[in-house]
């Protein structure tokens, strides 16, 4: 259990299980400083003194964070018992909990920072029990964080996704339930449509990746205190401006990123400037990297889709465009 989540929802959580269910709780500390090993291995030998066997299940109740860590546990614990996720953050349900993505962020060498997700494994929860009525608690900040994910669904697979949140961004920021609701339903249906086309990851689910490799880049360099959904809402920027600078997309395409992007209230620059030689070196650990070459996602006229081997000059240029000093 997230530890956000144990003082509003915990309690109604664990009264709504069956009294003879043998309940083990653990309460992670959800931050990405402590999505790494060590947290797994605490869960496992949690596991392991609970008593859980192959007909045992994981329930992963919280954030992206706690869906990613306690299902890379899930899928490790005796080389895989079952997993149930309650999501309890927007970008959770719209995103992360969805999929089968698990796993934990590693330092990079050198002290560069945090690696984003380097050690997991795919592994498809049975249920993701979503209910909106949770994102009452959540802060604005998040529910924002959560949108950068829907923005990103409407520019891979429903440009009236992008309309719906325009026109709804009050009630969605208010979290009212019909609205989130409506956002959800209409976010999930392009990502898994995403998904039951290519569950691994060898060619079109590369394209939820948009704005993710930038936004890893940001998500290294912990001072700038970036939470995820931001990193991603500045990234989908840089993304469309390198496209740009590709020749891919018009000048208005890069507007309407920064458009929806800002009228949500998202960041759409970096806080402060980084040097753009650390934003690049911390690209090449992405994981879209290949024989190390770096390979984004782009928009163009197929929509969004990988491109490799983009030329470092196109790529400084986009960081330019978000802030970063050359
Ligand atoms: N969040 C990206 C994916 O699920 O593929």
């Amino acid at each position: 259990m997230d530890h956000n989540v144990v003082s509003p929802h915990g309690s109604h959580l664990l009264s709504s299980f069956n009294a003879d269910w043998n309940l083990s709780v653990q309460e992670l500390v959800a931050t990405e400083s402590n999505k790494k090993q060590e947290a797994v291995s605490g869960l496992h030998q949690a596991c392991l003194e609970a008593g859980l066997d192959r007909g045992s299940l994981v329930i992963g109740f919280g954030g992206g964070i706690t869906g990613d860590v306690s299902g890379f546990t899930a899928a490790t614990f005796l080389r895989g018992i079952s997993l149930v996720l309650i999501p309890t953050t927007l970008l959770a349900m719209v995103d992360a909990a969805v999929g089968g993505k698990t796993g934990v962020n590693l330092p990079l060498p050198g002290g560069q920072g945090l690696g984003k997700n380097l050690a997991g494994a795919f592994w498809q929860p049975q249920a993701v029990l979503i209910d909106p009525l949770v994102l009452s608690t959540l802060s604005e900040r998040d529910l924002r964080c959560g949108l950068a994910e829907c923005i990103k669904h409407g520019f891979i697979g429903d440009p009236g996704l992008l309309e719906l949140i325009h026109e709804n961004r009050d009630s969605i920021l208010a979290a009212d339930p019909l609205a989130i609701t409506d956002l959800v339903e209409r976010a999930l249906r392009v990502k898994i449509g995403v998904i039951e086309e290519d569950e691994r990851e060898t060619g079109g689910r590369a394209a939820l990746n948009f704005g993710h490799t930038f936004g890893h880049g940001m998500e290294s360099v912990e001072r700038l205190e970036l939470r995820h959904g931001e990193a991603v809402a500045i990234g989908m920027i840089a993304a469309t401006q390198c496209a740009f600078e590709l020749g891919r997309v018009g000048p208005e395409m890069v507007d309407q990123a920064r458009e929806i992007v800002q009228s949500v209230g998202l960041p759409h620059q970096l806080p402060e400037p980084v040097d753009v030689h650390q934003l690049m070196s911390a690209m090449q650990f992405d994981k879209k990297t290949l024989d190390g070459h770096l390979r984004l996602v782009l928009p163009g006229d197929h929509g969004v889709e990988i491109v490799t081997e983009v030329p470092a000059q196109a790529v400084e240029s986009a960081w330019a465009a978000v802030g970063a000093s050359c």
